[in-house]
């Protein structure tokens, strides 16, 4: 038995696992590079070390791609293998992982609060139940789990990073600035609370702030992984696209954003997704960057990992034309929400579905349909996950196609949208 660098002790040892892990629990904490490879390392050393195992699932797990979905699940009949063994934590945190890996969110954060309360050094676990709340719009899930182990931790600057962005997602804008601040003072390489405080001057729209506060800090983002390093250039480039910048931000597209994605990265690809979608709302011309995306998207046409990010997928399927792929992920969404548990199933057939044959209309031009399916899942868009800053997109889109039904001087009402072929309307 080995403690690692949360002062936590870990079912091994041995030394060259214990190293791999606290590298590790730093990457996670920072969105640093090779976190794949550090574990995998630690896995190498000590096979039997069961958390080593659950944090290999939890890394391909949160991928949210179906490859890696299915890399996750040898190491997570591994972490089980071995859980017999294991401290009382680590077997919880293991059972969180499983719980995941079975759609079982709510179970999942039982066990990250439990974990949190009994063992408020683990920020790892913080970290996993915070990233479950965002994915489900829980605001204030997403403040209390890290608040819970505030006290324990008082000057930790990882988990002020996490307390900040949980504050501006809450609308505490003035605290979540000062806390993020305070963080990036305590270790000036903390992304995350950089991205804490950009979310902030986002949300007061103060760009020429924003562009300032992250432009001084990008220096530290190049050991970041490419989610969050892609993620960071997206803020900075919608600050400039507030100030009416466009070149400049279709040249971080290209340099930063989908030019340091890691191509196959549904993350990564959201991100592209989202900046070009903005662009397209402002009428810039985007060249054939949509079509450059297409060969990319393919693979999440069944995947469904997270409805936020398929209605990412199926706008940019469907602006570069792609009628039958559209259609083809249209059925496939309705085929997986019948799948799912009520709560689940609810999400999806109330919002995803009608907010994605929104998206499919606006993409197609489609100024109505895009305007009777949007409208009525605005107020609801929260369930679906993301922060406000990514969310707003569609509401732009909504009032977008508002404008240009307006401009072409007809009515909205009683307008029935034009559906894609074999997709029933109400499914
Ligand atoms: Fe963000």
């Amino acid at each position: 038995m080995l403690n690692d660098r949360q002062e936590l002790a870990v079912t091994t040892d041995s030394l060259t696992a214990i190293a791999a892990i606290n590298e590790f629990i730093m990457r996670s904490l920072r969105y640093g590079r090779d976190a794949e490879q550090v574990i995998l390392q630690a896995i190498a050393a000590d096979p039997t070390c069961a958390i080593a195992q659950a944090y290999a699932a939890a890394y391909y797990l949160s991928q949210e791609s179906a490859i890696a979905r299915r890399q996750a699940v040898p190491f997570l009949q591994q972490a089980q293998r071995y859980q017999q063994q294991a401290t009382e934590r680590e077997q919880l945190y293991i059972r969180a992982i499983v719980a995941w890996s079975k759609g079982a969110i709510s179970e999942a954060i039982e066990y990250h609060h439990n974990i949190a309360q009994r063992f408020p050094q683990d920020l790892v676990s913080v970290q996993q139940g915070q990233y479950h709340y965002f994915y489900r719009g829980d605001k204030a899930g997403l403040l209390q789990i890290a608040e819970t182990v505030l006290s324990a931790n008082p000057d930790h600057a990882d988990l002020l990073g996490m307390v900040a962005f949980a504050l501006e997602q809450c609308h505490r804008l003035d605290e979540a600035e000062a806390i993020g601040r305070y963080a990036t003072h305590l270790d000036r390489h903390n992304p995350w609370a950089h991205h804490a405080v950009a979310h902030v001057m986002e949300t007061q729209e103060r760009a020429e702030d924003g562009i300032a506060w992250m432009e001084s800090l990008a220096d530290t983002w190049e050991s970041c992984n490419s989610m969050l390093y892609t993620h960071n250039w997206w803020h900075v480039a919608l600050f400039y696209l507030k100030q009416n910048e466009p070149q400049t931000v279709l040249s971080l597209y290209d340099q930063r954003v989908w030019g340091q994605a890691r191509k196959a990265s549904p993350k990564d690809q959201v991100g592209a997704i989202a900046l070009l979608l903005r662009l397209d709302l402002k009428g810039i011309d985007t060249g054939n960057r949509w079509h450059q995306l297409l060969p990319h998207l393919r693979p999440r046409l069944h995947e469904h990992s997270l409805p936020f990010q398929d209605l990412h997928y199926i706008y940019a399927i469907a602006r570069a034309e792609q009628s039958d792929a559209v259609n083809e992920m249209l059925s496939s969404i309705i085929s997986h929400a019948q799948t799912l548990e009520p709560s689940a199933h609810k999400r999806w057939m109330d919002v995803a579905i009608p907010a994605a044959r929104g998206m499919v209309a606006h993409a197609k031009q489609d100024w109505l349909g895009a305007i009777a399916y949007l409208k009525p899942t605005l107020p609801q868009l929260w369930a679906i996950g993301g922060s406000h800053a990514q969310r707003q997109v569609f509401q732009q889109i909504y009032y977008h196609a508002q404008l240009q039904h307006e401009q072409s001087g007809r009515s909205v009402q009683h307008h029935q949208p034009a559906l894609p072929a074999n997709v029933p309307a109400f499914a």
